[in-house]
């Protein structure tokens, strides 16, 4: 789950591989390094543990020479410390004139290691990417062909692995090759770029290719060539980016976080937008290939990770409630591993932001292999699950760089909400007119995520209050349990906190006995408007861990003066449909989070041992 980025062109190299691992240091901030080939045709490399800025106040004290060609990385570690000496890129050889970066997990690393040291390589570090620095520059040695001692050795490596390598005595070109882990290519005019995603350059280029799994790329400035691991040719299609640069910068803002949760509005729209006419009607073109399948769906499986698997949990209310077909969510790598029973008439949707989630990738996969049918929703243009699937339903939320997931959440379920709508058209199982009026509801969720933003106040204060908290509880029930559990799992992630999500209902079967005096428990309230009576069981589930002492925090509809009698403070949220209520009660739950952690003092977008987009099984 590292970021990688290379460069071959006639901009400063360094700006272009630092400014490219700026936006790429979601992916892994442990340290970072660069190496380029200078004007002098010398290999110089530089490489810090820790974040990026510390390798960048080291460049600028003392600059790389000017260069036009370079590859750079930034680390999540999985093998060896986050250490100088562990940082990428790794040197190869005697001569150390080969320079290798790699993002994944090299599994057969130790047989490869005692190969090598039997032959005498000495190694710098104690990762598994050196292993491969060795191997090409050893190749390199014997053969003189940079290409086909790349080809050889990446056919002997087993494991995940994007990897760029150059070569001093090669001075125009960057090699790469991936398999089970990302690799994009930018096209540009007299430069060609490399990245683990198009935010590494899209400030340069919105012109883009996706690299294939087994693929190797030969990356010149004035072209692009791609093979197979076999040495043949290999075609690939351009797309075109469309997420604006600006997107992917902060924009003013205190974090990525803060803008991101601020964006949500546009996110919900973009979603929307083109696939919700202002009548009410859906329509999901990208779904064409799946018409066939659609009446004869006899059991959805929704597969995600993290708060993914939480928007895919609301999803499961909204597509059983709307489209009658049996929803079952699975984390991937459960599912993955248990056996499950797959069909041609199962629909296994796979729902990832990054769409690079290597559990998310290997529950599709195995889905595939086993007959059912994939649609993923996925926010990255070009992401391997997207390419995989056998329909995508892109998210519109734009670059999400925090690590913490907000805007691609309510962006998530705003397409399940689609997904549900257009599977219950299709299907007949309800009249036209109750589905265009969820639909014309739907619309109005832009703006209402907006008011939400607009009267944030409290909700701030109280994150900056509980900055103490040990432990923080969060009850929802029916579309309001995934909440809590997101709720949770934000805190967590951000603010170092103890926290749980729990339906409410669970409480009196154990939870309970958690509540002492003083304790804080989050309540997101569902509608006194609710037909199943479901606000005053929760009233109830409230006045339960009052009794007991807890501070409720409710966040609740507009409105609801009953539940304001039991809670310390509320936080009101627009009147909208019961089911798609999560899409503003999580905007409260965010910004706490966010508050909390700012509040500790800790860092907002880049929380301890994360990283975006976990790319390891
Ligand atoms: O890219 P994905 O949506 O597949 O990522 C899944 C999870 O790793 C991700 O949602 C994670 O839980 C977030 N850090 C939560 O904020």
């Amino acid at each position: 789950m590292c970021g990688i980025v290379g460069y071959v062109g006639p901009k400063s190299t360094v700006d272009v591989l630092l400014g490219g691992l700026k936006r790429l240091e979601y992916r892994g901030y442990d340290s970072a390094g660069v190496s380029v080939i200078n004007q002098q045709g010398d290999l110089e490399t530089r490489k810090r543990a820790g974040k990026l800025a510390i390798l960048v106040d080291d460049i600028t004290k003392t600059p790389l020479g000017e260069a036009h060609i370079g590859i750079g990385h930034t680390r999540w570690a999985t093998h060896g410390a986050p250490t100088d000496g562990n940082a990428h890129p790794h040197l190869g050889g005697t001569t150390q004139k080969l320079s290798l970066i790699h993002n994944g997990i090299i599994e057969n690393f130790a047989e490869l290691k005692s190969e090598l040291l039997e032959a005498g390589a000495v190694f710098a570090s104690e990762t598994d990417t050196e292993v491969a620095a060795h191997l090409v520059a050893a190749e390199y040695d014997k053969s003189g062909n940079l290409i086909e001692s790349f080809r050889t050795v990446v056919r002997r490596l087993h494991g995940a692995f994007t990897i760029l390598v150059m070569h001093e005595d090669e001075p125009g070109v960057v090699l790469a090759a991936r398999r089970n882990a990302p690799l994009v290519i930018g096209l540009g005019d007299g430069e060609n770029f490399l990245g683990s995603d198009v935010a590494a350059f899209v400030e340069h280029t919105k012109r883009a290719i996706a690299v294939g799994q087994d693929e190797i790329v030969i990356l010149r400035k004035d072209s692009v060539e791609i093979e197979n691991f076999a040495g043949d040719k290999v075609t690939r299609e351009e797309f075109v980016i469309d997420w604006d640069a600006s997107a992917a910068s902060k924009g003013g803002w205190s974090s990525f976080m803060a803008k991101e949760i601020a964006d949500q509005p546009q996110a919900v729209g973009d979603t929307l937008m083109a696939r919700l006419g202002s009548d009410g009607n859906v329509h999901l073109e990208e779904l064409a290939s799946l018409t066939s399948l659609i009446p004869n769906i006899d059991r959805i499986i929704l597969v995600a990770c993290g708060t993914a698997a939480y928007a895919a949990e609301v999803g499961k209310y909204a597509i059983e409630s709307w489209a009658r077909i049996p929803v079952s969510v699975e984390l991937s790598h459960e599912f993955r591993y248990r056996n499950p029973i797959l069909t041609k008439n199962t629909l296994v949707v796979a729902v990832s932001q990054s769409g690079e989630t290597m559990d998310t990738l290997m529950a599709t996969r195995f889905a595939k292999e086993a007959g059912a049918n994939v649609l993923s929703i996925c926010n990255t243009q070009g992401a391997t699950l997207a390419r995989e699937a056998d329909a995508v339903l892109y998210t519109h939320a734009g670059p999400e760089v925090a690590v913490a997931s907000t805007k691609a959440f309510t962006a998530q379920i705003t397409s399940m909400y689609l997904l549900a709508l257009h599977l219950a058209t299709a299907r007949g199982t309800h009249s036209l007119n109750e589905l265009q009026e969820i639909g014309r509801e739907l619309l109005k969720l832009p703006a209402q995520i907006a008011e939400v933003l607009a009267s944030s106040d409290a909700i701030r204060t109280l994150g900056k209050n509980f900055k103490d908290a040990k432990t923080v509880l969060f009850l929802g029930r029916n579309v309001g349990f995934p909440i809590a559990l997101e709720g949770a799992l934000k805190l967590k992630e951000l603010a170092y906190i103890h926290s749980e999500g729990f339906a409410a209902g669970e409480l009196k079967h154990g939870p309970i006995a958690l509540i002492e005096q003083g304790q804080p428990v989050i309540v997101i309230v569902p509608s006194p408007a609710d037909p199943d009576s479901l606000h005053a069981k929760v009233v109830s589930n409230i006045q339960e861990v009052r009794a007991r002492g807890a501070q409720v925090i409710a966040i609740a509809e507009q409105g609801d003066t009953e539940v304001a009698k039991y809670a310390v403070e509320v936080i009101y949220v627009p009147k909208v449909h019961q089911m798609l209520a999560p899409i503003l009660t999580v905007v409260p739950l965010q910004i706490f989070a966010m508050e909390l952690s700012a509040a500790k003092g800790l860092d907002v977008d880049q929380p301890r041992n994360l990283a975006k987009s976990v790319t390891v099984e």
